[in-house]
Formats: structure tokens, sequence, C-alpha cells
């Protein structure tokens, strides 16, 4: 059960697999905890919970909207702790360039519900927008420059890459036309052009028919990928002997990306295999400790159908 300091509001971030990160993250009372992704802050207070008024928090966003619940979780926290804004694997790298040491660190991927629901952050295919997408207001590339910006062939690689979506390049192709008359200024006119370059069985098939030109928007636009493949050798190298490192990813890119790599740094040695013996010296930094990744309840997804397709992966350095 999460504990009472996780007040949440209707609006608010569900925590997800939060039961399942506090046992395998298993903070005791004196450590330094990383939350690289603190959103509404409810596995931070769950963790911060567990430091039993001993330790530190450092919370990480790119967002400037967390603020307001990092304040709240502050004056509730118990434990020291501070906002570092900042994309995660950058404020991770520094952090680790500057000997800053942590026992537990939680990457918890993706947008937060507050960032979905949100109409005017343009995430949303369900609520006509401005054509946004950023995480960080501040950051120079928008889905509407985007979408107005990339040739056909970009759009094309990015519908196909980073949202699995058959009709990538038919949709590029609508959207390089229309825009020459009408460029993209809200999300409705991209939903609407999706629709209309996809054949008509599949504007009824599996979701919504923008749901992943969507996610490839999101993914592109705030670069989630390369984040997530800097931030992983960042963590480990901020992480104590026996720190732990939990990431919950919410697609097959995302968790493909933290499968392999703790599969590479659990096996250490980077010969070729048929190497007779080892040459390269490497020795593994990771244990595996989710071989399988760890996956919500039935009940969980019941409660709250946005965790369906999380996916959890723990790993301790050696
Ligand atoms: C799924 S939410 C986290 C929710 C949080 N665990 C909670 O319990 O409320 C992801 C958060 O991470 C942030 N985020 C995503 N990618 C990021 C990155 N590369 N750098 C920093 N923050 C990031 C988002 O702005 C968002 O607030």
């Amino acid at each position: 059960m999460l504990p009472n300091v996780l007040q949440t509001s209707a609006s608010d971030h569900v925590p997800v697999l939060a039961d399942e990160v506090r046992e395998l993250l298993a903070v005791v009372p004196g450590e330094t905890v990383v939350d690289a992704t603190f959103g509404a802050g409810g596995h931070s207070a769950m963790l911060a919970a567990d430091l039993g008024g001993e330790g530190k928090l450092i919370a990480i966003d790119r967002d400037p909207s967390v603020r307001t619940y990092f304040d709240r979780f502050k004056a509730s926290a118990g434990v020291s702790a501070r906002l570092l804004r900042g994309e995660f694997s950058i404020v991770l790298n520094q952090l680790a360039a500057n000997d800053v040491r942590a026992d537990a660190i939680l990457l918890d991927l993706g947008v937060s519900s507050m960032q979905l629901d949100r109409p005017e952050r343009g995430f949303s295919y369900a609520a006509d927008a401005p054509l946004d997408m950023r995480m960080d207001a501040a950051a120079e590339l928008s889905a509407r420059e985007l979408v107005n910006g990339a040739d056909e062939r970009e759009l094309t690689l990015i519908f196909r890459r980073y949202g699995e979506e058959r009709y990538a390049k038919q949709i590029a192709r609508s959207i390089v036309r229309r825009r020459v008359t009408h460029p993209f200024e809200r999300t409705s006119e991209l939903v609407d052009t999706v629709k209309q370059a996809i054949p008509t069985p599949a504007r009824f098939g599996d979701g919504h028919p923008a749901k992943r030109v969507f996610q490839a928007l999101r993914i592109a636009v705030n670069d989630e990928l390369g984040a997530l493949e800097a931030a992983l050798p960042a963590a480990v190298r901020m992480l104590r002997p026996g720190g732990r490192l939990a990431v919950i990813s919410f697609h097959s890119l995302e968790d493909r990306i933290v499968k392999q790599y703790v599969r590479e740094q659990a096996h250490g040695c980077t010969c070729p295999p048929d190497f007779p013996i080892c040459v390269c010296g490497n020795e593994p930094t990771l244990r595996d400790i989710t071989r399988r990744p760890v996956r919500p309840s039935a009940r969980e997804v019941e409660s709250n159908p946005r965790s369906s397709s999380a996916k959890l992966r723990v790993a301790v350095k050696v």
C-alpha cells in the first residue's frame, strides 16, 4: 500500500507500479535517492517515506510546471530535497561529474497525466489545441515546427520508427501537400489530415487513428530515445556499488533500449562471440534483477488504464 504522504487530486498523475518500484528499489534510511522524472512527485513521496527522515532526495524534471508539485512534496517530505530542472541525461551527467553519488535512481519515462490532460500543451489528439508537445516550453523545437518544416522522408521515418505507423508514407505525403497552402497550427488539423490519409477501415481499427502519429511526434520533439540512451550510463556512473536503477517504460522502443543496455552492462565483455578468450577486459557493471520486465497487475490496469503498457526493469550496480 502507498503511504498517506501520497495525497493526489483527481487530475494528478497516479504513480505507476508504485509498490513494485518501492519493493525493488528497497530504499533505506540515510540513502540518496534520485527521482529523475519527478512529475507530480508520487514516486518521490513514496521513496522519501522509505528514507524515514534521514537521507536525501534529488528530483529532476525538464518541465518547469512541476515546481508547484515539488513545493508541496518538499513541505511534507521529511528529508532534504531539491529540484533540478533540466533534461535528465544532462543533469545526471553533471551530478556524476561533480561526484554526487546515489543509492537509488528512478526513471519513469514519458509524459505525465498533467501534461497529457492540459489541452494547451498540445500532446493530445483528443482535444483541439496549438500543436506543441514540448515537455519544456522553452525548448526550441515544437511539433508545429516539425510538422511544417521536416521533409516528407523525415516525417515518414519519424512516424514509422517512433510510432510504428503502417501508413507513415501516406500520412507524411498528405501533411506535406496540405501545408503548402495551410500550415499546421492546431492538433485538430493534424488529426483530420491523418484520418484523410489512411484507408477508411483503418480509421476504425486499433485505437484512435492519430494515436501513433502523436506518439511519434512527441518522441521526436522531445528526443525521448536520445535522452534515455544518454541517461542510462550517466545514472550508472552516479550509483554507488549496490545502488539500484529502476526504469519504467511505456513502449517497446524505450524498453528495448533499457533491456539491451542492462544486458550489455551485465555481460561486461564486448569481445566478438567467436573470440576464444576475452581480450577487452570489460567487467560487468550491472546485475539484472528483473530478467523479465515487471508488469502492472490487472487490478492496477483497471484502476489506472494508463499503466497498461508499463514495463519496469531494475538493475543493481556491482
Ligand atoms: C511519467 S511522468 C513521471 C511521473 C512521476 N513518477 C509521478 O509519480 O508523478 C514523466 C515526467 O518526466 C519528465 N521527463 C520526461 N522525460 C524527461 C527528460 N528527458 N528529462 C527530464 N524530465 C523528463 C516529464 O516532464 C514528466 O514530468
